[in-house]
């Protein structure tokens, strides 16, 4: 419920909060035919740097971890609007991913660099699909930059019809 009182509230800056998931601290090393060359770091700079021009806050998270991403998704109940999420390869795996996700009532954005699709068939099934508000995949870091677009949009909308 993005503005309501389980979210970051209607007043003060939409907040958004970008969660990576296992070895996407390795972009620009692993794998840069499929995930590209940009840096992890220089993605999350990228998106604080738009979220500044968009008037977002923007908080990124990585976590090698199913644990690690439960907890950062539950601390960010009632204080964020939108979550960004790419959970790497628990994307096919994570009951507790979904349920964490559920639990805090907060809008998601599933992302990808890479057009799962495009790729073995282990990777076409998310545990999240179904319950994300939308999903951007195929178009390497600007699939981050083009999530955090929508979520602006996601989160005006949602503040607008709870004012
Ligand atoms: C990924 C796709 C997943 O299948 C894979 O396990 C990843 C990255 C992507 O961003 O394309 O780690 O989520």
């Amino acid at each position: 419920m993005a503005g309501g009182a389980e979210s970051g509230g209607a007043s003060g800056p939409i907040v958004v909060l970008v969660v990576h998931g296992p070895n996407l601290n390795l972009l620009g090393v692993r794998e840069p035919e499929i995930y590209g060359r940009t840096r992890l770091a220089d993605i999350d700079k990228e998106l604080k740097q738009l979220g500044r021009e968009l008037e977002m806050k923007v908080e990124t998270f990585q976590s090698n971890s199913e644990g690690g991403i439960v907890d950062r998704i539950q601390k960010a109940r009632g204080k964020c609007d939108v979550l960004i999420l790419n959970p790497g390869s628990y994307t096919h795996t994570s009951i507790a991913i979904r349920d964490a996700i559920q639990a805090v009532s907060i809008p998601v954005i599933e992302v990808h660099l890479s057009n799962v699709y495009r790729r073995e068939a282990f990777r076409h099934h998310s545990t999240i699909a179904d319950i994300a508000h939308g999903r951007i995949m195929g178009f390497g870091a600007e699939s981050y930059s083009l999530a955090l677009r929508a979520a602006r949009t996601m989160a005006e909308e949602s503040r607008r019809r709870s004012a």
